[in-house]
């Protein structure tokens, strides 16, 4: 593997506008730190960078909800996330905030460098104005009847119902959130960032990391370097339509203010998302002063030997892969010095979602890290988060898969294999360690299992040496592939287990105490080495482990260690020789979690799942409830005809919606339907369906639709279109 000289690792900055929940913490927090304390133990230079993203406009709705001001939003979650997470082991080197100085200063350089430069452009849009507010609406403070599907409240970014992507104009009845009045369009001027402009570049930035091209290339590259197909085909679908100008500020008074003084600015801030990718390089300058240093945080960021990678989840994709190295692109143009490294590597989680239902905040679907932490110890969740970490495929998390792992893995493998012989070493051995363990007969499960005792060689006892398990486990952390990382290294604690069970000391003991003795020091150094192999996924409990075999702390070995010695290499060694005491005394590891443990936060799940079940009937009910009578004459003027789908399409960035071509008497027609859920391209194509034919032309998504044509959900939630049956019937009138 090639030499890295340092690697800076980062992850997404949570939303300061409510607590951090598990879901966050398996596809982002979790893994990083997972990783990042895997690299420490390697002794490479490393450090992990994360903060609280403390604009945008959901802060400002909290905010204005509770009648406080955004700042004590922001205090709020930054305290709650900050301690959740220190709670729960995550081991940042700085946890920065969003509305710090020193954050606006480096977004604001970032701003004016690109500025001078004349790479911004200023356009003028027209976008809804809250009259009686006497404020621009941003896309979440709009709602209105969605033009696909007919939610009443859909907002202006998205319909929560179908999850059409939206534009606030395109929204029907549109309605302010501030004030319920009906929003007028007015013009507003705008920076824009023009990501067409770093197409090309992007491109080629792309290509480096995506494994087809890298092979079909023959680009030299790193596995660790490679991206997720996820990564890669997100992003691509962006480059395939073209980039676009994006407007990178908004008509807000919570955020970084523009730093001109050009009348057009005032009243304008950053979009967040143009600052919030920002704060990962201020908050490693605000690391650099805390170290003395205040230079050092170049060596990470612009230094080409060094390494970044950006922990995400999926939803984030885009604006790590296209957005932010675009901004750094525009801020690198012409640069001979101060040049930024782009990220190497960008693992996106998909989502792990929590008793078979997606988390969610809004409706307080959710297990929150902090509340958590109150009930059960850090480790125990952090090892049922690993093993269930979405890597390429979302994920489940539930309480009797907690319990089970707790229980079964950690209580009855791991905590066993440890306290039996440690619980042994003391009563027989007086807690020392009564011979030097062979170091090939560590490395050898095959042997171990078998050790002098004749014991069977059962289906555990393959020949694999402890030396390859640790490296494979050391290669899935470096290629992101922390599941397969973690089920590996619960494999050693169960073969240490079997061979502790297989050997039977304890009877041994009675006829020949040498061959116990030999026994006892395998078993002591494997439990030595298991408290290193698992510390980057259980840090507390290898350091009681460690203490009760009278050694070091993790973080004392690594005091000790010269820069660049492996504490992980360790871990293949018998480093616990003969006479080595230990501490004399042990501890239950792992309390078994029973169900009535579980149970209350089970009826919790019944109790929402029921609220939720309820809101769905509910909803059914107002379906029944039948729309204002109308008179033939209004009825008349609507124009059903029958119609005949010559093609259909998808249509890209719109995960609901088709694009069908129809056939109506001797006129074709355009419509976009919010059915591609419910319906394949090919399915549609022959299909006669009905179309309201004289409805007023719309563009959705830049495409326009003439009409719309009739579907009926069942009861499944499945969209059926409505197909009119009978022989020639093509453009003729439905009444
Ligand atoms: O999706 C989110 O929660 C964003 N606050 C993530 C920002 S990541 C980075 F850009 F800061
Ligand atoms: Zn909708």
């Amino acid at each position: 593997m090639q030499h890295v000289k340092r690697t800076l690792v980062t992850t997404a900055l949570p939303y300061a506008n409510g607590p951090v929940h598990l879901g966050h913490l398996a596809g982002v927090y979790l893994p990083a730190d997972i990783y990042v304390r895997y690299k420490r133990m390697k002794g490479e230079d490393v450090i992990h960078i994360g903060g609280s993203d403390e604009h945008g406009v959901p802060i400002t709705i909290t905010a204005e909800k509770e009648g406080i001001s955004p700042q004590d939003v922001v205090d709020r979650y930054h305290r709650m996330n900050s301690e959740a997470f220190r709670k729960c082991g995550i081991s940042f080197d700085y946890y920065g905030r969003t509305s710090s100085q020193g954050h606006h200063d480096t977004a604001k350089e970032f701003f004016l460098e690109i500025e001078k430069k004349g790479i911004f452009r200023r356009k003028t849009e027209k976008q809804f104005f809250d009259a009686t507010a006497g404020r621009f609406l941003s896309d979440r403070y709009v709602t209105g009847t969605c033009p696909i599907c007919g939610n009443l409240e859909a907002n202006g970014d998205q319909c929560e119902q179908c999850g059409t992507h939206l534009s606030p104009t395109e929204l029907l009845n549109p309605k302010s959130k501030l004030s319920d009045a009906i929003p007028e369009l007015r013009e507003t001027m705008h920076w824009y960032f023009p990501l067409g402009r770093f197409q090309k570049a992007l491109e080629e930035y792309v290509d480096l990391h995506d494994l087809q091209k890298i092979f079909t290339e023959n680009f030299e590259k790193e596995q660790y370097s490679v991206w997720r197909p996820n990564v890669v085909n997100y992003t691509r679908t962006w480059l395939k339509q073209g980039l676009n100008d994006r407007a990178i500020t908004r008509d807000l008074s919570w955020g970084i203010e523009l730093p001109i003084s050009d009348p057009e600015a005032c009243g304008k801030v950053l979009y967040v998302w143009f600052d919030a990718v920002l704060g990962y390089i201020s908050f490693t300058r605000q690391w650099a002063v805390e170290t003395g240093d205040e230079s050092l945080w170049r060596a990470y960021w612009q230094d080409p030997e060094s390494r970044i990678v950006n922990f995400i989840g999926k939803d984030n994709v885009v604006f790590h892969t296209l957005m932010f190295p675009a901004i750094l692109m525009a801020w690198n143009e012409g640069r001979e010095h101060g040049i930024y490294n782009l990220a190497d590597n960008v693992p996106a989680s998909e989502f792990m979602n929590f008793e078979g239902r997606k988390f969610s905040k809004s409706r307080n679907y959710a297990v929150y890290l902090g509340e958590f932490l109150e009930k059960f110890p850090a480790d125990t969740l952090r090892y049922s988060i690993a093993m269930n970490y979405p890597e390429n495929k979302d994920t489940d998390f539930s309480w009797q898969d907690f319990q089970n792992r707790t229980n079964g893995e950690l209580a009855d493998t791991l905590g066993n294999f440890i306290k039996r012989s440690i619980d042994f070493t003391n009563a027989r051995f007086d807690g020392v360690v009564p011979f030097d363990c062979p170091r090939d007969v560590m490395r050898d499960f095959t042997v171990l299992l078998s050790y002098d005792t004749g014991a069977e060689i059962d289906e555990l006892g393959d020949r694999v040496t402890l030396d390859d398990l640790i490296d494979e486990i050391g290669q899935a952390y470096d290629c992101f592939h922390f599941r397969e990382a973690v089920s590996k290294t619960m494999d050693i604690a169960r073969r240490a287990n079997r061979f502790l069970t297989q050997n039977e000391p304890w009877k041994q003991i009675k006829t020949d105490r040498d061959t116990a003795a030999k026994i006892m020091s395998v078993s002591l150094n494997l439990c030595n080495s298991l408290s290193l192999l698992f510390y980057p996924i259980i840090p507390e409990t290898c350091n009681k482990i460690r203490s009760m075999l009278g050694c070091q702390t993790i973080e004392q070995l690594r005091e000790e260690l010269k820069s660049g010695e492996s504490i992980w290499e360790m871990a293949k060694n018998p480093s616990l020789s003969k006479g080595h005491k230990l501490k004399g005394t042990s501890e239950i590891l792992f309390t078994k979690i029973e169900d009535k443990d579980i149970e209350p936060e089970l009826k919790k799940i019944e109790q929402l799942l029921a609220e939720a079940e309820k809101r769905e009937a509910g909803a059914a009910v107002e379906h029944t409830i039948f729309k204002p009578v109308i008179g033939f004459d209004e009825f008349q003027k609507v124009d059903l005809r029958a119609a005949t789908v010559i093609s259909a399409e998808k249509v890209q960035k719109a995960a609901k919606l088709l694009k069908l071509l129809l056939k109506v008497g001797t006129e074709t027609r355009q419509v976009l339907a919010g059915i591609a859920q419910h319906y394949s391209p090919e399915e549609m194509v022959g299909k006669q369906v009905v179309l309201v034919a004289n409805l007023a032309e719309r563009t959705i998504r830049g495409e326009v639709s003439q009409g719309m044509i009739l579907a009926v959900e069942g009861a499944d939630g499945r969209l059926c279109v409505v197909e009119p049956v009978g022989d020639e019937i093509n453009g003729q009138q439905i009444q």
